[in-house]
Protein backbone atom coordinates (compact mmCIF):
# COMPACT_ATOMS: atom_id res chain seq x y z
CA UNK A 1 0.00 0.00 0.00
CA UNK A 2 1.58 3.42 -1.42
CA UNK A 3 2.00 6.22 1.32
CA UNK A 4 0.43 8.87 -0.68
CA UNK A 5 0.57 13.04 -0.88
CA UNK A 6 -2.17 14.65 -1.79
CA UNK A 7 -3.25 18.73 -2.48
CA UNK A 8 -5.88 20.30 -0.57
CA UNK A 9 -7.43 23.39 -0.52
CA UNK A 10 -9.27 24.91 2.15
CA UNK A 11 -11.26 27.31 0.09
CA UNK A 12 -11.80 31.17 0.65
CA UNK A 13 -15.22 30.37 2.25
CA UNK A 14 -13.60 27.78 4.64
CA UNK A 15 -11.33 30.67 6.02
CA UNK A 16 -14.05 33.31 6.20
CA UNK A 17 -16.31 31.05 7.88
CA UNK A 18 -13.67 30.22 10.35
CA UNK A 19 -13.30 26.80 10.18
CA UNK A 20 -9.51 25.85 9.20
CA UNK A 21 -8.69 24.85 12.06
CA UNK A 22 -12.00 21.96 12.30
CA UNK A 23 -10.90 20.99 8.83
CA UNK A 24 -7.63 20.47 9.70
CA UNK A 25 -8.43 18.97 12.76
CA UNK A 26 -9.94 16.26 11.14
CA UNK A 27 -7.31 15.43 8.24
CA UNK A 28 -4.53 15.14 11.63
CA UNK A 29 -7.44 13.12 13.66
CA UNK A 30 -7.71 10.55 10.79
CA UNK A 31 -3.62 9.91 11.10
CA UNK A 32 -2.51 12.12 8.01
CA UNK A 33 0.51 14.12 8.55
CA UNK A 34 0.76 18.07 7.41
CA UNK A 35 3.85 18.02 4.78
CA UNK A 36 3.55 21.40 3.56
CA UNK A 37 1.20 24.20 4.42
CA UNK A 38 0.43 28.01 3.35
CA UNK A 39 -1.62 30.76 2.95
CA UNK A 40 -2.35 32.65 -0.39
CA UNK A 41 -4.50 34.43 -2.35
CA UNK A 42 -5.86 32.63 -5.56
CA UNK A 43 -5.42 34.91 -8.41
CA UNK A 44 -7.27 34.42 -11.75
CA UNK A 45 -4.17 32.71 -13.54
CA UNK A 46 -3.71 30.27 -10.94
CA UNK A 47 -7.24 29.39 -10.84
CA UNK A 48 -6.85 28.65 -14.81
CA UNK A 49 -3.91 26.99 -14.15
CA UNK A 50 -5.56 24.35 -11.08
CA UNK A 51 -8.86 24.33 -12.28
CA UNK A 52 -8.08 24.06 -16.09
CA UNK A 53 -10.29 21.11 -16.85
CA UNK A 54 -13.47 23.21 -16.06
CA UNK A 55 -11.91 26.31 -17.70
CA UNK A 56 -14.30 25.89 -20.63
CA UNK A 57 -17.54 24.44 -18.52
CA UNK A 58 -20.45 27.39 -17.98
CA UNK A 59 -19.83 27.51 -14.30
CA UNK A 60 -16.39 28.24 -14.60
CA UNK A 61 -16.64 32.23 -14.53
CA UNK A 62 -18.51 32.09 -10.90
CA UNK A 63 -16.01 29.13 -9.48
CA UNK A 64 -12.94 31.39 -10.17
CA UNK A 65 -14.80 34.52 -8.64
CA UNK A 66 -15.56 32.44 -5.94
CA UNK A 67 -12.00 31.26 -5.96
CA UNK A 68 -10.19 34.43 -5.99
CA UNK A 69 -12.26 35.74 -3.66
CA UNK A 70 -10.26 35.31 -0.33
CA UNK A 71 -7.61 33.60 0.93
CA UNK A 72 -7.18 30.31 1.24
CA UNK A 73 -4.69 27.78 2.92
CA UNK A 74 -2.83 25.13 0.51
CA UNK A 75 -1.86 22.30 1.76
CA UNK A 76 0.28 19.10 1.26
CA UNK A 77 -1.05 15.88 3.24
CA UNK A 78 0.68 12.13 3.42
CA UNK A 79 -0.42 8.73 4.55
CA UNK A 80 -1.17 5.86 3.05
CA UNK A 81 -3.59 5.99 0.43
CA UNK A 82 -4.07 9.78 1.59
CA UNK A 83 -5.85 10.53 -1.82
CA UNK A 84 -8.90 8.27 -1.82
CA UNK A 85 -8.80 8.36 1.86
CA UNK A 86 -9.05 12.33 1.84
CA UNK A 87 -11.79 12.19 -0.93
CA UNK A 88 -13.79 10.28 0.91
CA UNK A 89 -13.71 12.49 3.85
CA UNK A 90 -14.98 15.34 2.13
CA UNK A 91 -17.65 14.05 0.31
CA UNK A 92 -19.35 14.44 -2.63
CA UNK A 93 -19.48 18.04 -4.58
CA UNK A 94 -22.37 19.28 -3.02
CA UNK A 95 -22.66 19.63 0.98
CA UNK A 96 -26.19 19.42 0.15
CA UNK A 97 -26.26 15.96 -0.84
CA UNK A 98 -22.72 14.84 0.92
CA UNK A 99 -23.22 12.36 3.32
CA UNK A 100 -23.15 13.39 7.35
CA UNK A 101 -20.02 12.16 8.47
CA UNK A 102 -17.94 14.06 5.32
CA UNK A 103 -16.77 17.54 6.06
CA UNK A 104 -18.47 18.94 3.10
CA UNK A 105 -21.83 17.12 4.51
CA UNK A 106 -21.14 18.29 8.23
CA UNK A 107 -20.24 21.61 7.23
CA UNK A 108 -21.56 23.15 4.29
CA UNK A 109 -24.82 23.68 2.23
CA UNK A 110 -23.44 24.72 -1.21
CA UNK A 111 -22.77 23.23 -4.53
CA UNK A 112 -19.63 25.83 -5.00
CA UNK A 113 -18.67 27.28 -1.96
CA UNK A 114 -18.06 23.48 -0.71
CA UNK A 115 -15.25 24.43 1.29
CA UNK A 116 -12.40 21.78 0.38
CA UNK A 117 -10.78 20.52 -2.47
CA UNK A 118 -8.55 17.70 -2.53
CA UNK A 119 -6.71 15.51 -5.37
CA UNK A 120 -8.93 13.63 -7.06
CA UNK A 121 -6.11 10.70 -8.44
CA UNK A 122 -2.14 10.89 -8.07
CA UNK A 123 -1.88 11.96 -11.37
CA UNK A 124 -3.74 15.34 -10.34
CA UNK A 125 -2.24 14.93 -7.34
CA UNK A 126 1.37 16.14 -8.35
CA UNK A 127 0.28 18.00 -10.72
CA UNK A 128 -1.37 20.16 -8.30
CA UNK A 129 1.25 20.00 -5.85
CA UNK A 130 4.02 21.23 -8.52
CA UNK A 131 1.61 24.25 -9.10
CA UNK A 132 1.37 25.15 -5.55
CA UNK A 133 4.61 24.03 -3.82
CA UNK A 134 7.96 24.70 -3.90
CA UNK A 135 9.88 21.26 -3.73
CA UNK A 136 11.35 22.52 -0.66
CA UNK A 137 8.42 23.84 0.91
CA UNK A 138 7.48 20.20 1.10
CA UNK A 139 9.14 18.60 3.96
CA UNK A 140 8.99 14.87 5.09
CA UNK A 141 9.57 14.22 8.60
CA UNK A 142 9.27 11.41 11.30
CA UNK A 143 7.23 11.31 14.44
CA UNK A 144 7.09 9.00 17.30
CA UNK A 145 3.14 8.61 16.42
CA UNK A 146 4.21 7.20 13.31
CA UNK A 147 4.44 3.59 14.12
CA UNK A 148 0.16 3.84 15.56
CA UNK A 149 -1.06 4.95 12.22
CA UNK A 150 -0.64 1.83 10.89
CA UNK A 151 0.93 -1.73 10.87
CA UNK A 152 4.22 -1.80 8.68
CA UNK A 153 2.46 -4.11 5.89
CA UNK A 154 0.29 -1.91 5.03
CA UNK A 155 2.39 0.74 4.44
P1 LIG B 1 -12.79 19.98 -6.19
O1 LIG B 1 -12.19 19.76 -7.56
O2 LIG B 1 -12.80 21.43 -5.80
O3 LIG B 1 -12.15 19.09 -5.15
O4 LIG B 1 -14.33 19.54 -6.21
P2 LIG B 1 -14.98 18.28 -6.91
O5 LIG B 1 -13.92 17.43 -7.55
O6 LIG B 1 -15.90 17.65 -5.92
O7 LIG B 1 -15.88 18.98 -8.03
P3 LIG B 1 -15.50 19.40 -9.53
O8 LIG B 1 -16.52 18.80 -10.44
O9 LIG B 1 -14.05 19.15 -9.82
O10 LIG B 1 -15.75 20.98 -9.50
C1 LIG B 1 -14.77 21.87 -9.02
C2 LIG B 1 -15.41 22.92 -8.15
O11 LIG B 1 -16.20 23.78 -8.96
C3 LIG B 1 -17.35 24.19 -8.23
N1 LIG B 1 -18.51 23.74 -9.00
N2 LIG B 1 -19.50 24.56 -9.33
N3 LIG B 1 -21.92 25.60 -10.34
C4 LIG B 1 -21.60 24.35 -10.62
O12 LIG B 1 -22.28 23.63 -11.34
C5 LIG B 1 -20.36 23.82 -10.04
N4 LIG B 1 -19.94 22.58 -10.18
C6 LIG B 1 -18.76 22.55 -9.51
C7 LIG B 1 -17.24 23.57 -6.86
O13 LIG B 1 -16.56 24.50 -5.99
C8 LIG B 1 -16.38 22.37 -7.11
O14 LIG B 1 -15.76 21.93 -5.93
MG1 LIG C 1 -12.44 18.22 -8.89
Amino acid sequence: MAVERSFVLLKPDAVARRLVGEILGRFESKGLKIVGMKMLKVTAELSKQHYAEHVHKPFYPMLEEFITSGPVVALAVEGPQAISVIRAMLGSTNGREAPLGTIRGDLGLSRQMNLVHGSDGPEAAARELAIYFKPEELIGYSTSLDPWTCAGDEK
